[in-house]
């Protein structure tokens, strides 16, 4: 009970006097008084469907753009520059937070992530920090402040969730269903506590760093969630998630919080009270309005698939999602996931276009 009363504190009073009707459309929403169409950004915003950043990827590794200040920000701002979303979003990845960790993350070309030393033994995690050693990311910082300087619209800064971390950590790579993970779920219980409890502190940290550098809002992707039952994500996602919510909501940031399988977990991420659910294409918005309460926004949730199709098609079902959250004033337009790789930029004008229409 007393989490549903903590989500409706939310705006309080203090930050309700921060903000003025002349704030960014992005933020209105997320504070409930957005009056016109919706603002919109796309998650995978930046990325390989674009030709200034595939031209740059031709000269740079990706870890490369992720750890230069400078290359970092001007990958963030090439979104703004060439579909002006209402947000831009940090370039860098989840799964950076994981190198403090010596687990020998890579970028494969073409394979995605992998570590090469992954996690095979819960006491393992015996030998991680304590604490996140922050002065390792001062790239972070720098790019936000680097963006932040050429920046007229929020920034937003993210963190992969506890569970999504560990899936990696144990994986070390992307493994779809999740096996050795869903064994320590199952045999070492209390040892995935443990793992998820460090990583928890971890992510506050992470944060918390981004936000005092000047990220305006954050994200929280927990990706891998679709892989968990109802049960098994309240045992050991919400406590993290909870844990997280808080900290930022004391700090007066807000967090978007997107989790795949969203309306099998919505219980959960209700009584989790981030500042916004950020939808998976699976529910159906009209009614996941209606079940989350409206101290809490939401976001989303066009398929991506729907990029592959015409652009008189992509405009049209933006536009129906849209319309279908007319009169909501916390309602924030995305997809239901990344922009895929393989799209035409002309398609992510069209979803633009078709939420202001
Ligand atoms: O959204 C943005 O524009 C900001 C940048 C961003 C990236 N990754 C850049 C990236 C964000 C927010 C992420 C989050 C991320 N990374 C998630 C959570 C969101 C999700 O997609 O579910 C996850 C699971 C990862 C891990 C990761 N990083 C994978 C699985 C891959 C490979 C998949 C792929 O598309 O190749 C990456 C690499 C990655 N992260 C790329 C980008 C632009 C592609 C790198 C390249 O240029 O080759």
């Amino acid at each position: 009970m007393t989490t549903v009363a903590h989500a409706i504190e939310w705006p309080s009073e203090k930050h309700l006097q921060a903000f003025s009707s002349s704030s960014p459309k992005l933020l209105k929403a997320l504070y409930g008084s957005n009056d016109s169409t919706p603002p919109v950004w796309l998650m995978r915003q930046a990325g390989r469907y674009m030709a200034s950043y595939r031209a740059l990827r031709e000269r740079y590794p990706f870890l490369a753009l992720c750890k230069r200040p400078e290359l970092a920000a001007a990958v963030t701002m090439m979104p703004i520059e060439q579909l002006d979303v209402d947000a831009a979003i940090l370039f860098s990845d989840i799964l950076l937070l994981l190198e403090p960790l010596a687990v020998g993350l890579s970028f494969d070309e073409g394979r995605g992530p992998l570590l090469a030393s992954p996690l095979e033994r819960p006491e393992a995690i015996d030998r991680f920090p304590q604490k996140l050693p922050l002065e390792e990311f001062a790239f972070v910082t720098e790019a936000i402040q680097m963006t932040k300087a050429a920046l007229d619209r929020p920034l937003i800064g993210f963190a992969g969730a506890p569970f999504t971390l560990a899936s990696y950590l144990i994986e070390g790579k992307t493994a779809r269903h999740l096996p050795m993970t869903k064994r320590w779920v199952i045999q070492q219980p209390a040892a995935f506590r443990l793992l998820l409890d460090q990583l928890t502190d971890y992510v506050i940290d992470y944060l918390s760093m981004q936000a005092e550098a000047g990220a305006d809002l954050l994200q929280l992707f927990d990706s891998w969630t679709e892989q968990l039952s109802p049960a098994h994500f309240s045992t050991f996602c919400e406590p993290c998630l909870k844990r997280i919510c808080s900290a930022m909501k004391a700090k007066g940031i807000p967090l978007i919080l997107f989790c795949r399988a969203t309306a099998s977990h919505l219980d959960a991420l209700i009584r989790i009270g981030p500042s916004a659910i950020s939808s998976d294409w699976m529910g159906d918005l009209a009614t996941l309005r209606q079940r989350i309460p409206s101290s809490i926004a939401l976001q989303g949730n066009m398929e991506p698939a729907w990029l592959y199709a015409d652009r008189s098609v992509i405009e049209q079902q933006a536009a129906q999602m849209a319309h279908s959250m007319r009169s909501q004033p916390n309602y924030i337009a995305n997809l239901g996931h990344g922009i895929p790789p393989d799209v035409e930029i002309d398609a992510v004008r069209a979803f633009v276009d078709g939420v202001r229409s």
